[in-house]
């Protein structure tokens, strides 16, 4: 009985100490947003000092204000803005420390509500549209992958985790969104971007291995957020598990690639989308 308890806690110990990020500093980009928010609590969970980064702190996703602890710093940023990262920065280093992880996080998509015409047919889709979500989703990233990375990687390295998506690896299914009353298309950008992060990843995980820094993709399936009945039936037969992904299910990979229990990988690609890829 006795042998049985120590082998528990060795094992115990083991998984406190891989996936420790006591004492660490990680920054997540997005973070009052739905899976933002997941991300944060996790993090702190696991011992991190955390700044929530978002052009828009207060948004009630994430509750972000429910979160009651001396470890976690919210800032606004606009990480389409090199300043304003520079300044979030500035920030995260008087009162948290020196970071090493980055959760490039924050994101937009095409609303449910968006305009007929960022949801039409891809031949009228608007160069305005483009340029927004090309913005966003990949200059942002790549300014805060300049920003924030190019300082983990004076000072010691770190863990880059870079988010994408389903619809970044494999073209969405138009046909699951065929029955709304108006032509829907899910627009062509937010798969370009998403693309665009996979190798965005790869390229500075080459660039950066000398110093430490690891930069690995993170790749989701859709999350349940109260869809409407027939896209929730539409989507979920194309998913294996047969369901769509609750928010806290991509917490285990976020606390994997952050810390040391993912010391060995970098430039990889993790999927998580109940199989949604696999036929
Ligand atoms: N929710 C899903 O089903 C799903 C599926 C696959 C991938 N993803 C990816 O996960 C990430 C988070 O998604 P989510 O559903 O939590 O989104 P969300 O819309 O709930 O959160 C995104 C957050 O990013 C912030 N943001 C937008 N522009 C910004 C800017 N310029 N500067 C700083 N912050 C900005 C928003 O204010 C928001 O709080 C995104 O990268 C998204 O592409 C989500």
């Amino acid at each position: 009985m006795n042998g049985d308890y120590r082998v528990k806690d060795n094992y115990m110990n083991v998984i406190d100490n891989i996936f420790s990020l006591s004492g660490k500093t990680a920054i997540v980009t997005g973070a009052a947003g739905q899976l933002g928010g997941e991300y944060v609590r996790a993090l702190l969970g696991a011992g991190a000092n955390v700044a929530a980064l978002d052009i828009r702190p207060d948004n009630s996703k994430g509750n972000l204000k429910e979160i009651d602890s001396e470890r976690l710093q919210l800032i606004t940023v606009d990480i389409t803005r090199r300043a304003s990262i520079e300044s979030a920065l500035e920030k995260v280093l008087t009162h948290l420390g020196t970071p090493s992880v980055l959760i490039n996080n924050a994101a937009i998509d095409a609303p449910p509500n968006a305009s007929e015409q960022e949801t039409g047919p891809f031949e009228t889709y608007p160069e305005s549209s483009w340029d927004v979500m090309m913005n966003v989703n990949l200059k942002g990233v790549f300014l805060c992958c300049q920003v924030i990375g190019g300082h983990m990687a004076r000072t010691g390295g770190g863990s880059i985790i870079n988010i994408s998506s389903i619809y970044g690896m494999v073209s969405p299914d138009q046909r699951i969104y065929e029955y709304k009353d108006k032509p829907f298309f899910k627009p062509v950008t937010y798969s370009v971007t998403k693309s665009g992060i996979l190798n965005l990843s790869r390229y500075l995980a080459t660039y950066w291995a000398k110093n430490n820094v690891r930069v690995n993709t993170l790749t989701l399936g859709g999350v349940f957020n109260n869809q409407d009945n027939v896209f929730l039936k539409n989507y979920t037969d194309k998913v294996p598990l047969g369901r769509m992904a609750k928010q806290n299910e991509y917490n285990g990979a976020i606390l994997y690639l952050a810390s040391g229990a993912s010391s060995y990988m970098t430039g990889a690609n993790i999927i998580i989308d109940g199989g949604y890829s696999c036929w």
